[in-house]
């Protein structure tokens, strides 16, 4: 009888044991942890392009010189490459692949295919190598195939994806407008709760749809151009183009991309509408007239430094305020938004003040746009040990090659005469390119 009893014993928990590894060694496919997610799978292999070779952004540069250097100078083409990105992907915290999808989402960019997930566990991706790993590719971030080449399964041959039409290119192409302005919804328009502390909130999609507005995002983020698509000795006819440059909220990934910024599209989302000193007040006004989705939007560490000073006859400094406009989260232990002041598009922010008793002759009025905070990046340096070469050095060295924050507004309001001088923003990008820090 005892006998009985411990096998039956010995096999109940030897079962549970095989239930208990089973279980825990399962594979479950990335669709059943993350349904209808387009960002948990990269683009899939893409074969070499007819008349092209491999989808590579340098190989669509070989014809079309001109998008291409201009894509080059692109965040997207650094979307690999920054510095603040390769610091947050090296910590422990992050599941790597799940990064990756968006900011190298083709497959060829990938050195592995990510089959599965034990247990469903996202820190357990089972891996295998991937033979169409393309390592020049890798390098290309948020690369031209992101947008334009798809597999077509029929023929199982790669194909471009065309906004123009009534061209005639020595590649496959259909033309289908839409779906390259939807494209930008799919990376910019997620929210997503993976754990407490990793949450990704880009809301610019839904902050753009609720204006009613009829702009997409490449109205403003591709402005138009009249030129021929290809280089000249292909002769083809000029025709309506896009800048390539995505430029955003002005403040780019190395410091000598600032040059570029005003040609490739620049403008600040807000407008300094008003600056009035009354008797006891003083009352700036500032509005978004350019962008239409809340400013500033997408990553939720971005925000406007506002700051206003008082001059006296002697040109000392006597008086400063500050202000900030953006969203405020704390991280841990769990990630909530704690506050958000940020202006929807055609509204506007009221800075009021009490004003000074104090000789000023002139305020001075500036609007910072703030990308990365100092205590961030101190942070970032401090914990660089996590990084591996060649970004490890780099982000050691992030407080002089990587650009915190750009001076978008600068305005000068003498009292005497009530005029108002605004510093050209060629002048401020000019300074930017040597201004360090948040
Ligand atoms: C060998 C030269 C060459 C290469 C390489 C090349 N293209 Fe083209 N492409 C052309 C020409 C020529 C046109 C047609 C221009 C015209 O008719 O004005 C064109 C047209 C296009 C169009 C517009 C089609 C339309 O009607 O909207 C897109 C988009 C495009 N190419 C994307 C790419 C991408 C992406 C790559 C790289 C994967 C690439 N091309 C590589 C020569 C090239
Ligand atoms: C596959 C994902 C993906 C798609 C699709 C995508 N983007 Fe992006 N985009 C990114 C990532 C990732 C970054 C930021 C990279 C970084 O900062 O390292 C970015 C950055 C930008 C920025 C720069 C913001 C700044 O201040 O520097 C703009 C503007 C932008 N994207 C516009 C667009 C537009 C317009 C489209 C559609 C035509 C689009 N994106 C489609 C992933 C994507
Ligand atoms: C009417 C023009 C307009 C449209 C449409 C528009 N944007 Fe913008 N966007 C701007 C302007 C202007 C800025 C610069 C804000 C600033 O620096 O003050 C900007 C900034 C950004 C930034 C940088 C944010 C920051 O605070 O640094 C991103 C990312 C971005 N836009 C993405 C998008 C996406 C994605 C769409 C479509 C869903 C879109 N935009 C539609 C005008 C526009
Ligand atoms: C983030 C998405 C995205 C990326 C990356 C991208 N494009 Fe585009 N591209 C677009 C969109 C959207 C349009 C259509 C704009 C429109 O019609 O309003 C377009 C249009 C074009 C056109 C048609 C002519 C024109 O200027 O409208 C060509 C050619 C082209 N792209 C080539 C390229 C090449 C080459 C690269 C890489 C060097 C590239 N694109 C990278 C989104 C992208
Ligand atoms: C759904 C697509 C998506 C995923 C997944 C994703 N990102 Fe991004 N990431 C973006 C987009 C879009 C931007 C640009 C946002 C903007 O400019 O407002 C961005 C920007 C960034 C930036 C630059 C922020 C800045 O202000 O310049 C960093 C750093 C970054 N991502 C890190 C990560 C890390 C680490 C992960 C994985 C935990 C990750 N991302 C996963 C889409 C994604």
């Amino acid at each position: 009888m005892k006998r009985i009893i411990f096998i039956l014993l010995f096999l109940f928990l030897a079962l549970g044991i095989g239930v208990y590894l089973y279980l825990n060694q399962r594979v479950v496919t990335i669709e059943q942890v993350f349904p209808g997610k387009i960002w948990a799978k990269p683009i899939e292999n893409l074969p070499d392009l007819k008349g092209v070779g491999a989808p590579t952004a340098k190989n669509c540069g070989g014809c079309h010189t001109e998008i291409y250097e201009e894509w080059k100078l692109s965040t997207h083409a650094n979307a690999l490459s920054d510095i603040q990105f390769q610091s947050e992907l090296a910590k422990p915290s992050s599941p790597k692949w799940i990064c990756l999808n968006c900011h190298i989402p083709v497959q060829n960019q990938r050195e592995t295919i990510v089959t599965g997930l034990i247990n469903g566990d996202y820190f357990r991706p089972v891996e295998i190598p991937n033979p169409n790993f393309n390592i020049e590719m890798q390098k290309e971030g948020v690369t031209c195939a992101t947008c334009h080449v798809r597999l077509d399964s029929e023929s199982n041959q790669s194909y471009v994806i065309g906004g123009t039409g009534g061209t005639s290119p020595p590649h496959p192409v259909k033309i289908n407008r839409k779906q390259l302005l939807d494209r930008c919804y799919d990376c910019h328009n997620e929210t997503y709760t993976l754990n407490e502390s990793l949450i990704c909130s880009f809301q610019t999609g839904t902050e753009l749809i609720a204006t009613k507005s009829s702009e997409s995002c490449s109205s403003c983020h591709q402005p138009e151009v009249r030129r021929s698509l290809v280089k000249p000795s292909l002769n083809k006819p000029i025709r309506t183009s896009h800048k390539h440059g995505f430029i955003g909220g002005g403040v780019p990934k190395t410091f000598d991309l600032y040059p570029d910024q005003i040609r490739l599209g620049y403008k600040p989302g807000i407008v300094l509408s008003n600056i009035k000193v009354e008797n006891n007040t003083i009352e700036v006004i500032l509005t978004n007239s350019n962008a239409s989705h809340h400013v500033t939007t997408g990553d939720p560490e971005r925000f406007y430094r506002l700051i206003l000073v008082g001059i006296d006859r002697f040109g000392k400094t006597i008086y400063k305020e500050e202000t900030t406009i953006g969203q405020e989260w704390t991280w841990s232990p769990v990630a909530k938004k704690v506050s958000d002041n940020r202006i929807p598009y055609k509204n506007s922010f009221l800075w009021k003040l009490d004003r000074p008793n104090l000789p000023i002759e002139t305020y001075q009025f500036q609007a910072i746009h703030v990308r990365l905070k100092n205590i961030t990046s101190d942070y970032m340096v401090q914990s660089s040990g996590y990084v591996s070469s060649p970004y490890k050095e780099q982000v050691e060295k992030m407080k002089d090659l990587y650009p915190h924050s750009s001076l978008i507004i600068e305005s000068q309001y003498q009292l005497k005469t009530k005029s108002r001088k605004d510093t050209p923003l060629e002048e401020l990008f000019k300074r930017n390119a040597s201004r360090k820090g948040e």
